[in-house]
Formats: C-alpha cells, structure tokens, sequence
C-alpha cells in the first residue's frame, strides 16, 4: 500500500515537473491549434498541415498514421504580424508530412505540448496519372453571405473531390478589423480545407499590406510565398499566377517579372514532348479574367494587363497559352459563372461548329467568381460577345472531372437552385502543345 501510494506521489510530481518545466509561468490559454488546413507539398505525396495558435507553443508537431497516429513529423513556426492599427499578432505552423503512401487513409492531429487539435482524416492521391482527377473550382467566397460553403464543407466530407482551387478574393477582407476576419474565414474553411488539398492564389481583396495574410496563411508549392507555383496531379499540370501582380505595381516590378519568368520556364518544360505525352493537361488559374462580359469596368473592353501586358513593359500572358498550348483556363474575380468558346486575341477558334470543344483550337477560359461575398453577384452586359457561351449570375462552384489523357468533363453547381447542374461540357482533345494554327 505504501509503495502504492508512493508510486502515485512520484506519477503526478512528475507530471507537475513536467508541466511547469514546459512552461513556468506561462499563460497558454491561447496555444490551442486552429484554422488547420492542408495543401500540397513539392509533390502530391507530400502533405503541409498549417494552423495558427496566439500564443509560441516552441514546437509544431502532426502526429499521423493509417488509422492510427504512430508517426510523428515536426516542422516550424513563424509570427505573423498583421499591418492593422492594433498589430495583431499570431504563430503559423508549418509542418510537412513527407513521402505518404498514395491512395491512402491518414488520420492526423497538429499542436504541441500545449494542447492537439481534434483529429482529422484525408486520403492521398494515387500514383501516376491514370486515375479520375475530380476537383471543386471557385472564388470569391467571403466569410459573410458563403452561399457555396456548405455545399462544399458537404461535398469535402464526403469524399467527393480530390482537391480544392480557390482561384482569389477570401474573406473580404482577411486584414479586416486587425485580420479577425480572416481568422474567421480560416475557422469556416477548416471543415473542408483540413480534409482535403486547398490551393489557392491571390485576389484583389489580399492586396493590403502587400498580400501578407494571404502569404502568412497559405502553404502553397514552391519558393515564391504562395503568388505563383504549379503541381502536378495524375494526368494534369496545374500553374498557379497572380494576376494581381500586374494591377498594384506599387509593390514593386520585379516579383511581376519574376512570375513572367518563371511562367515561361514552367510551361515550356511542361509542354516538353516527353512530359506531356505522359501528362498532357496543362490548366492554369488566376484571379482576374482575361476575358469576361460583366456590366463591370473590367469587361468594358477585353485590353487587361494580365492578357496583353503593360504599357512599355509587356509581359502579357494570353501568348503564352498559345505557346505552350494551355488546355483550360479559370478565373473568377466577375461573381457570376462565364463560359467561354475556344478564344484567342478576341477571336473564336471551335474544334467544330458541332463539337466546338473537341480538339479546340485555342485555350478554353472559363470566369467563376460566384461562391458567395457581401458584394453579392454581378449582372451581365446584354448583348454576350461572340466568345461568350453561357453566363449565370447566380450563386456556385465549378467541379472538374479529369477522366483520362484525352476527356475533361466540367460543370457547374447552381446553389440558388438546391445544387441543381445548369451548364456542362465535355473538353476533349487527342492533341495536345502548341496552338500552331494561331
Ligand atoms: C497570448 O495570446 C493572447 C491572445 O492573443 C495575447 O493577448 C497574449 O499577449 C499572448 N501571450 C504571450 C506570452 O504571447
Ligand atoms: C512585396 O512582397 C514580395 C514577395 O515577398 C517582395 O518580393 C516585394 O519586394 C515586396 N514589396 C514591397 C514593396 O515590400
Ligand atoms: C462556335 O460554336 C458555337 C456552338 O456551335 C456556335 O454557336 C458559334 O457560332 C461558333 N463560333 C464560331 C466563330 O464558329
Ligand atoms: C476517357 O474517358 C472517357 C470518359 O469516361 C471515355 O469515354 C474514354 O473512352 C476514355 N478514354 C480512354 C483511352 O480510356
Ligand atoms: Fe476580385
């Protein structure tokens, strides 16, 4: 009995050493985890958890595992500072599980010492490229009026997708009322962004404090602070711009340039003979359209900088995606739904007149931008352009479904109308590179 009762003595002052060693005097009411949401790594068998705690927990850790949490990674931690008036401040954690078995169940939780988050689950992505990509595709979402949030919260858990884009503009704004707005975003997200691979790129609601919370907050691929990245995914190169780069100067030319740069180089080794015969879609996403028929200033007239450049220093992109024979094109920034025929330098160029979408030849843009936002959707002009080939201002999410080599199904999801599909089409092409007819 005594050895008992010495034993348990000897138990919690150990547990007491232990806890006032991890912390003396140390206020951790704010070091539980939160916000979590996961992305791609430098390959899609790599997995980085990111969440935020108010308070330095001294170590970021995921525990994981098929079905059970008996592996451990550790990464790191970084004060994010907003620029508000109040300075806010919080850690982001970053830590990388590496190398996971493809198309596999994991179970995980993050935190440290001071307290784990609840546990989630996602499965990677199998290997190589013949298997069904099926991806949720939206922007302009907002924390408040998120017409599209449940559905897609609904769908993640579910197991319908494999990963998310959400092509700019987040929570309008995440620097707002000291970035409380964008905690807030980032705690709706979590139902669906710790379950499956967020992708994101910048919008113009990101633009203050040169994109900071948007940089702080997201883990996408690649050295470039989430602006611009691309990854590969079965038989679909993805690349990430900002279009927002070529609209708030004020934060220097260079890292325009350097997305210009980057951008060539990238779609030329991507559209390499050997790369491309084992991997033939090439699907590049940014904010800002190039094309859209919106009664907004945007869509007056279709001479935007991100498609024809700069005055004096060019650096438009719409002759890349001729060059380099970009398949599909998605933008959102217009809230509403637009899609477009085959289109270059304004002009169509359908497969046929019958199956203008078989064997295209030009990119194939689609605008959308309707997910939800206080600002509410936009009205169309009321004469469509000649490129314009269906339109929608209702609220809703784009899903893409990457059958194989040759056949890409998309379609769009009404939430105004219960989930109903209002439009869908089929992107099939047995060629693909350059569009040298053009
Ligand atoms: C812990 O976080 C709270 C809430 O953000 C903050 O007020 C407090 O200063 C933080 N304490 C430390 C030691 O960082
Ligand atoms: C804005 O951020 C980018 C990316 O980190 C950086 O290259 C650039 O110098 C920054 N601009 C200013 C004016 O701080
Ligand atoms: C492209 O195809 C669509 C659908 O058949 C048709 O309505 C449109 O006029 C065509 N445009 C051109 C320029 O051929
Ligand atoms: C590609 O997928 C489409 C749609 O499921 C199918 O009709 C077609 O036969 C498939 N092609 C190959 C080569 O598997
Ligand atoms: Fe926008």
């Amino acid at each position: 009995m005594k050895i008992l009762l010495f034993l348990l003595f000897a138990t919690y002052s150990r547990a007491a050493i232990v806890k006032v060693r991890a912390g003396p005097g140390y206020d951790c009411a704010y070091c539980q985890p939160e916000q979590l949401h996961i992305s791609f790594g430098s390959k899609t068998n790599d997995i980085v958890v990111t969440w935020s705690t108010f308070n330095d927990t001294t170590e970021s850790r995921v525990q994981y595992g098929e079905g059970v949490m008996d592996k451990e990674a550790v990464g790191y931690s970084t004060l994010f500072t907003d620029g508000g008036p109040q300075r806010r401040s919080q850690w982001i954690h970053r830590v990388v599980l590496k190398d996971l078995k493809y198309d596999t169940h994991y179970v995980y939780h993050a935190g440290s010492e001071y307290g784990w988050s609840e546990e989630f689950s996602f499965k990677t992505a199998p290997a190589g490229q013949d298997w069904v990509v099926r991806a949720a595709i939206f922007g302009d979402m907002g924390n408040k009026n998120a017409h599209s949030l449940s559905y897609l919260q609904d769908e993640a858990q579910r197991g319908h997708f494999d990963l998310i884009l959400h092509v700019g503009d987040f929570a309008y704004d995440m620097h707002d009322d000291d970035a409380r707005v964008g905690d807030q975003f980032m705690r709706q997200l979590q139902p669906l962004a710790a379950m499956l691979p967020y992708m994101a790129c910048p919008g113009n609601h990101e633009e203050a404090y040169n994109f900071s919370n948007y940089r702080a907050r997201f883990s996408m691929p690649g050295p470039h602070e989430s602006l611009f990245y691309s990854f590969d995914l079965g038989p679909i190169h993805f690349v990430s711009v900002s279009t927002e780069l070529y609209y708030f100067l004020q934060y220097g030319l260079k890292v325009l340039d350097n997305q210009y740069r980057w951008l060539e180089k990238d779609l030329s080794e991507a559209n390499k003979e050997e790369n491309r015969r084992i991997r033939p879609w090439i699907v590049l996403y940014g904010h800002r359209p190039m094309y859209c028929s919106n009664l907004r200033d945007d869509c007056w007239n279709n001479y935007l900088p991100n498609r024809v450049g700069l005055p004096l220093l060019g650096l438009g992109m719409e002759p890349l995606l001729k060059q380099y024979g970009v398949d599909l094109v998605i933008w959102a920034h217009e809230h509403s739904y637009e899609r477009l025929w085959p289109v270059y330098d304004e002009k169509v160029y359908n497969g046929s007149l019958e199956h203008p979408y078989t064997n295209p030849g030009a990119p194939v843009h689609i605008v959308t931008g309707s997910a939800g936002c206080q600002e509410k959707t936009d009205p169309f002009k009321p004469n469509p352009p000649v490129w314009s080939a269906f339109r929608s201002s209702d609220y809703g999410y784009t899903r893409l479904k990457a059958y194989n080599k040759t056949h890409i199904y998309m379609e769009q999801v009404d939430v105004d109308l219960k989930g109903k599909i209002i439009d869908s089409f089929w992107l099939i092409k047995d060629r693909h590179g350059a569009f040298t007819n053009l």
